[in-house]
């Protein structure tokens, strides 16, 4: 029988507690779920599932869908001292996700991730609350048509200089693994388009290895700890980022490397201002955010958004702008690569749903040059690439919120500080959604 342990163990800075007081706190939290009268996975006492999270042989988002197959369409597991409710019942889904929004505006933060209302460098994905409203409606502009179209040359020089490779290394009939060549292209075209690459670097980027790098195998050690002891996470943060080397932490040359191209671009336009030259069009992510101002829009509408008496700084200072161009190069880098993989797979593996692409593609675009407006033309791409998402729905693990004012959804009491994770691919394999056929390409559906 676990003894309900005195509140506030955390809260109280000053208080420190008796190793009982400790092993109850942590057995409490672990039967959480079991109190509450919902079901899960039981891991193990003190780390609960956290070492299953971290399975790279076994990854979460199909760890996920195996106990839902187990628990149902709600149950919850618990890594060290946080707790999460796995959802994939899509009315709940709806409700945290949409209906909700006001109660859950941040997503579930890995143990090293920082505090969301200090780090100076603070991004959308790990932003919170009012920081997150700000940051977005600060740099949601960037991604207007009208931004993307001035990116478009970039993007079809890269996919141009892709096609060239992919040619190159296939001659005589020689096999390739293509999500090799989907890397070095998506890294070009965020390169290019957020770092202040100049010119093509496919097949000799230096910052590839970095990016691979991070998204290697999860420093278990290091994630367990600050799951199971938070306050460890703040100081593993501290020195992995303060000894890149003797912990090879990739993430550190890459920040350095967005900084160095800020810094670059600023002190490029002071001169060109000095010398008399007009300011061009924005050639990329680092000038549209420069650009990027709210004036226009309201950036205060409801009061968890808000901090009253607070002055909303409507342009983003430059350790912001480096943190969203960070952020745009890990979210955009493997995202992409991975759901063009995907997409070459399933058209290989699917010749009729290739043939009426390209009969598409041949129809709305007859010419070499392809314009902004013909893409938007192209219908059977956007399902065939919306259905490829489907099968394999990549970032799957950022689909979730934490709850930041206690609430209900259908039946269940949601706390405070409590995490909800969608369980995305059982929901996009959902038979009683997509049919009995949910398994099968079909981009027509
Ligand atoms: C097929 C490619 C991509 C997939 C599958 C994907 C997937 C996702 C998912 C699942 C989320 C979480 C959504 C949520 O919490 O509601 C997300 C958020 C985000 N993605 Fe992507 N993404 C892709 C491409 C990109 C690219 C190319 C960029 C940047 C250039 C990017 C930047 C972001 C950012 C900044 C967020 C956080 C947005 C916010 O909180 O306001 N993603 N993405």
């Amino acid at each position: 029988m676990v003894k309900k342990p005195s509140e506030n163990l955390h809260a109280e800075a000053s208080y420190a507690p008796s190793k009982l007081e400790m092993r109850d706190y942590y057995l409490w939290t672990w039967t959480y779920w079991k109190r509450h009268g919902i079901s899960g996975p039981s891991g193990f006492p003190i780390i609960g599932n956290a070492l299953e999270m971290l399975d790279s042989q076994n990854p979460p988002y199909l760890q996920l869908k195996e106990w839902t197959k187990e628990y149902g369409k709600v149950y919850g597991i618990t890594e060290g001292l946080s707790k999460t409710l796995v959802i994939s019942d899509p009315e709940l889904v709806q409700e945290v996700f949409v209906k909700q929004y006001d109660n859950f505006f941040g997503r579930k933060l890995n143990p090293i991730q920082g505090d969301p209302n200090k780090d100076k460098r603070i991004h959308l994905f790990a932003a919170q609350g009012h920081r997150w409203k700000r940051l977005r409606t600060i740099s949601s502009p960037t991604f207007s048509n009208n931004s993307l179209r001035k990116l478009k040359t970039t993007v079809e020089d890269c996919a141009l200089e892709l096609l060239r490779h992919i040619e190159q290394r296939t001659a005589g009939g020689k096999s390739i693994d293509l999500l090799t060549f989907y890397q070095e292209f998506t890294l070009d075209v965020i390169g290019r388009i957020a770092m202040g690459q100049t010119d093509s670097q496919m097949f000799k980027n230096p910052m590839l290895k970095y990016v691979r790098a991070v998204f290697g195998e999860p420093r278990k050690a290091i994630f367990l700890s600050g799951a199971v002891v938070p306050w460890t996470g703040p100081v593993l943060r501290k020195v992995l980022f303060s000894l890149p080397q003797l912990f090879k932490n990739p993430a550190v040359h890459i920040i350095r490397q967005t900084q160095e191209a800020v810094e670059a671009r600023i002190a490029q336009r002071k001169a060109d201002e000095k010398a008399g030259i007009e300011l061009g069009e924005p050639q990329d992510f680092i000038d549209l955010f420069l650009d990027a101002k709210a004036d226009d829009v309201e950036i205060e509408n409801n009061e968890d958004f808000t901090k009253t008496g607070v002055k909303v700084n409507r342009q983003l200072t430059v350790d912001e702008i480096v943190g969203q161009c960070f952020v745009f190069l890990l979210a955009g880098f493997d995202t992409t690569a991975l759901s063009l993989s995907y997409s070459s797979f399933l058209l290989a593996t699917h010749p009729e749903i290739q043939k009426k692409l390209q009969e598409e593609v041949d129809r709305e675009c007859p010419d070499p040059e392809i314009s902004f407006d013909q893409l938007s033309k192209l219908k059977y791409l956007e399902c065939v690439v919306k259905e490829t998402l489907r099968l394999y729905p990549l970032g799957a693990l950022a689909n979730s919120r934490r709850c930041m004012r206690a609430t209900k959804i259908g039946k269940y009491e949601i706390e405070e500080g409590i995490d909800v994770m969608c369980d995305t691919w059982t929901l996009h394999s959902d038979k009683s959604i997509w049919g009995e056929d949910a398994e099968e390409f079909k981009p027509e559906r």
